[in-house]
This record gives C-alpha cells, structure tokens and sequence, in this order.
C-alpha cells in the first residue's frame, strides 16, 4: 500500500564524501518530483537539520551533477547529533518544514545517526520514515555487497599506483602506498589485485612483517624483480612506519606515498553513476511504498531494501579468497 501521507522529502549527505553521492541526490530529486513530491536538500549533513540549513531543490538544480564528484550538499561529520538534545532539534526542523521522509546518504556514521534518530522519533510516536543510501569509499556496509564511491576510489588508487609503478621500475626501488578504507581493507585488497602488488597489509589479517614483507620481496627478487610495490590499507598500519621498517630491516631505501583525500575526489565511474541512480530511485520508492526504515544495498547485482535496525546488525566480513588470488599471482623464485 502506497504511503500518501509523503509530500516532502529531505534528503541529505553526511559523513565522508564519496564520488557518486551527486548522483544519488539527483536520482532522488528527479524520482521524486516525477512523482510528484516535494524536495528539500538539508545541507552538511545531520548538523543541516539541527540548524535547519536546507535549500529547496528543483529539477534543475540537480541538472549536471551526474558526473561531478563531491556534494552538492556539502557534508559534514555531526558530534551534537550523537546527543539526544541535537536530534530533538533535527526533528524540529522536520516538522518546521514539513518533512515527511528522509533519504541520507552516506556511510556508517551516517547510518548510526539515522537508526538514533528512527529511534528518538519512533518514542515521540511521530512518523517520519528515513531511508539510508550507502555512500563511502571503503565499502564497509554490512548490509550492502557494494557502497556508492567504491569503485571510483579505487580506479583512481590504481591511475596513481600505475603512475608510482613507471618511476619505480626506471630506478629499481620499493615503494610503500597507503590508501583510505578505514578499519577495513576492501579498498586495499581490491587495489592490490589490480596493481599487481608485492605485498598488501589489511586490517583483517594480522601483519607479520617477516612473512608479508620481508619474505615477499626476497621471493620477488630471486625471481627477477627489481620494483617492489606494498601497498598498505590505513587500518593495518602506517606507510610511513612500514618504510622505515623497510629500511632498517632490510636496507633498502623506499619510497612512501600517502594517497590520501585524492581518492575521494574526481568524476564517479559509470558504475558509481548507475548504481547511485537506481539506489536514488529505490530509496524514494521505499519511503512512497510505507516500509518504514530502511537501509538500501547492493545484493547480486539488485538493488534492495532492507529493515534499517536489521540491516545495521549485519557484517560483511573480506573474502580472503581475494587474499589468496593476490598471493597466487605474485612473482616468486626460490
Ligand atoms: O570513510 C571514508 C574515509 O575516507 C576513510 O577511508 C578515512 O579513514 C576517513 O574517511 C577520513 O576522514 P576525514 O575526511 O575526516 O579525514
């Protein structure tokens, strides 16, 4: 049964950006008008609705963003929404604009923020349904087998790596790469693989330096390499500690990169546009079809939607098969 009862929606960014995320606000703005509901942008995230900055949004206004990294929205990270006071005010602000559902996008945090504030409100016995969009580039959501941002991130790991490669081999070094993925090592791994690395640290398995390092480039060398490529996953450790290690242990000079922020940034790859389209699309579904709180995902190609308090239970934990894959495919000699 369709929920009448919605005639404006709020949507939002928060948390880490994520290539994609405009995409998304535009699925949302265009699915939504099409049906012909109202939309308001809140702006920065959770701290947009406390303080009640919001923009109204038109068609148009989500003209040309598709392939536009960043938000629209802008985003921020919100420690006055962790309060009970804070969403007190958010759902203030919704009632004050006469908001009737809510689609965040965003990641982990964004989520926490949201399953509070379904919870504040369910007390308060209001109804104001909210539908979470997974955005972040560490592809850390349980519920989801892929979040929006994801794939661009690491095409765009990979371009620099690719770079690092070229110098590397002319003057036969080593070089250690960080890059971004939180506590989990989804980002690095799939990186990893693609870049052909010696060796990748993840969170998700213990480091033993003599067995992942040490051993990698000795095997790497007896079977004829000269560069050597390590790349480390932030949640494993520091590129910058890992080199000097490096050096000290096994007297080679490396050269540390730190990818950083760049991986958040630049245009979104068609499947951050695609996939973001048609999880923009269900989100506003969900919320016009009244199945409450709900968290979209990414299941077998599908899109779904999923019980926001269940969906935020679930874990998704690495397949070390892919661990397995890299370590078939590097060079070794004895
Ligand atoms: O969650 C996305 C992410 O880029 C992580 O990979 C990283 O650990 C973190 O955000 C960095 O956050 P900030 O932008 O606050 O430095």
């Amino acid at each position: 049964m369709g929920n009448t009862a919605v005639k404006r929606i709020g949507v939002l960014t928060s948390g880490g950006d994520a290539p994609g995320m405009n995409a998304a606000i535009r699925a949302v703005v265009r699915t939504a008008l099409n049906k012909g509901i109202d939309c308001i942008g809140i702006r920065r995230g959770w701290s947009g609705l406390i303080n009640g900055d919001f923009v109204k949004l038109d068609s148009g206004s989500v003209g040309h963003i598709i392939n536009k990294g960043g938000t629209i929205l802008y985003t921020a990270r919100c420690p006055e929404f962790l309060d009970r006071k804070g969403r007190a005010k958010a759902i203030a602000t919704c009632k004050m604009l006469g908001i009737d559902g809510i689609v965040a996008i965003g990641g982990d945090g964004t989520f926490r923020g949201a399953l509070a504030l379904t919870r504040q409100i369910a007390e308060s016995g209001y109804k104001l349904p909210v539908v979470g969009v997974p955005a972040t580039i560490d592809n850390d959501i349980g519920c989801s087998n892929y979040t929006i941002g994801f794939d661009t991130a690491a095409n765009t790991a990979i371009e620099c790596i690719d770079k690092l490669r070229d110098t590397m081999q002319s003057h036969e070094r080593c070089s250690v790469v960080e890059v971004m993925g939180r506590h989990a090592g989804f980002l690095a791994l799939y990186v990893g693989i693609s870049v052909g690395a010696t060796a990748v640290l993840i969170p998700e398995r213990e480091v033993d330096f003599d067995r992942d390092i040490v051993e990698k480039i000795r095997s790497a060398r007896l079977a004829g390499t000269t560069h050597f490529m390590i790349v480390v996953a932030e949640g494993a450790g520091s590129a910058v500690e890992i080199g000097k290690r490096i050096h000290e242990e096994i007297g080679i000079d490396p050269r540390v990169t730190v990818l950083g922020h760049i991986q958040r940034g630049g245009a979104p790859t068609g499947r951050d546009r695609e996939t973001a389209s048609r999880m923009g699309y269900e989100a506003v579904n969900a919320l016009l079809a009244d199945r409450g709180n709900r968290i979209i995902g990414t299941k077998e190609g599908s899109i779904v939607d999923l019980d926001m308090e269940e969906a935020l239970a679930m874990v998704k934990n690495l397949e070390m098969y892919r661990y397995e894959v890299l370590e078939a495919l590097t060079p070794s000699g004895t």
